[in-house]
């Protein structure tokens, strides 16, 4: 066990696990389920749910993987048995499911980086046009998903401290300076205030199930929680690590990245005149406007340069989705983790390309008949993450109340925060996990049944 590669410190394990979760999940999906969701409205939702449920779990979901050292699979069947397991193995799935459709999202960031630095994207009158004939296509995404996905093999083969901690280290302090930079221009453009009243102010006649059902998933997939991505990074943490603080600085930093974007997009909405619930195509069609009005060679530069840090964020958050299915190769199975990395990262893209296809280049993949004619990409989204990840996190904490008990999960979290014992936050934790999460996530559950059923 001791031999076990870990994270070098703790700076390096907090920016990979904030790595993951900060990502296409930021910066492209929240915007646009925000605009599709009443704006404010949503987004208060979303915030309430990430501290009051998804916080306590990311706390539990880390402790379990360092407590085990193991993958998810095996830090469940470790610290239970083999049926719990199942729970962990339910999360290594979603992640393969996740990770095939994200990577061909991140194809088409990759696209637009370079059809902006290098092509004549700039100069087309109407985004939205050019954004549907775009994703459409399909040699360009071919060959761009596939090369995401080789390019995150290579960062997970050179193993947890070489490649997925330097990757982060470098990427996420840069993201960060450039969307403050264009929050200020888009917030000086005419009309910006309609953007941030719609954003900021909530009318909470607005809210439906649909909205917190979004919003939901939203805060389980933006913090990567859910599937068993935190189990194995925790895995590779030291006992010295303070869990507490790592997983508040992660949520605070990809909370305050998803609501940055939102400050970005929505002033830039309102004042080009578009509509906030258009899809997930909001940010491909409204942030090239702002690239536009900044001139031919300053829109390049910026707009390139976004483009090129949304694929390192997303690169950061692949590399964490693929690591899951790979950690349970190498521990349970004890295949060579190179051998293992190459065959999953094919097999993954493979099972992505009916989400590749379906965004109007192959009809049946386009409009599922059996899905309201909606895309394989909103299909698999939707099961394998919006449902999916708020059910893992529930089966966790029935595993942490009934089978790991209490008493041992704050023996864990102790270590590394000897104060964490007998404190307030542990016994917000303890509740959260013990009533509040499973009663509000199993209410949810009802009414998603009932909603799909009637
Ligand atoms: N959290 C990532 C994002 O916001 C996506 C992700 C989900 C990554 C689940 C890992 C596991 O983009």
């Amino acid at each position: 066990m001791n031999t076990r590669e870990g994270f070098s410190n703790r700076l390096g394990f907090i920016l990979a696990a904030a790595g993951s979760a900060v990502g296409l999940g930021n910066i492209w999906k929240f915007p646009y389920e925000t605009g599709q969701n009443g704006g404010a409205a949503f987004l208060l939702i979303y915030i309430a749910c990430t501290f009051l449920i998804c916080y306590p779990l990311m706390v539990g979901e880390i402790a379990i993987g360092r407590k085990a050292q193991s993958d998810a699979y095996g830090s469940y069947k470790t610290l239970g048995n083999k049926k719990w397991g199942l729970i962990g193995l339910f999360g290594i799935i979603c992640g393969v499911m996740i990770l095939s459709f994200y990577n061909v999202v991140a194809g088409w960031a990759f696209g637009y980086f370079l059809e902006i630095s290098f092509g004549s994207l700039l100069q087309e009158e109407n985004f939205g046009n050019f954004f549907g004939s775009y994703v459409a296509d399909v040699s360009d995404n071919l060959l761009f998903s596939l090369g995401f996905m080789v390019i995150t093999a290579f960062i997970v083969v050179r193993g947890v401290k070489g490649g997925i901690e330097t990757a982060s280290r470098i990427m996420m302090p840069l993201l960060f300076f450039i969307l403050i930079a264009l929050i200020a221009y888009s917030l000086s453009l005419p009309n910006a205030m309609a953007g941030v009243r719609f954003y900021l102010m909530p009318d909470f006649s607005e809210i439906t199930f649909e909205t917190i059902y979004s919003a939901v998933g939203q805060a389980f997939f933006s913090l990567s929680l859910g599937l068993g991505g935190l189990i194995t990074y925790g895995s590779y943490i030291s006992k010295k690590e303070n869990i507490i603080r790592s997983a508040s600085m992660i949520t605070i930093m990809d909370m305050s990245v998803a609501f940055l974007a939102g400050l970005m997009i929505f002033p830039l909405v309102f004042s080009q005149g578009q509509e906030p619930a258009q899809g997930p195509g909001l940010v491909f069609v409204v942030l090239p406007g702002i690239f536009q009005s900044m001139g031919p060679i300053l829109g390049k530069i910026v707009g390139g340069g976004f483009f090129l840090l949304l694929c390192f964020a997303a690169l950061t958050s692949t590399i964490s989705l693929l690591e899951i299915p790979v950690a349970y190769l190498v521990d349970q199975k004890k295949k060579s983790r190179k051998l293992v990395v190459w065959v999953m990262a094919m097999v993954i893209f493979l099972v992505g390309l009916p989400s590749m296809l379906s965004q109007g280049a192959v009809r049946i993949f386009s409009s599922l008949p059996f899905y309201g004619n909606k895309s394989t990409l909103d299909f698999v989204a939707e099961v394998f993450s919006d449902i999916s990840l708020p059910l893992g996190g529930l089966l966790m904490s029935i595993f942490i109340a009934r089978r790991w008990t209490f008493s041992a999960f704050s023996d864990e979290v102790a270590e590394g925060n000897p104060k964490y014992k007998g404190s307030f936050v542990e016994k917000y934790i303890h509740i959260v996990i013990k009533y509040i999460a499973p009663v509000a996530l199993g209410i949810f559950f009802v009414l998603i049944v009932l909603e799909k059923i009637f």
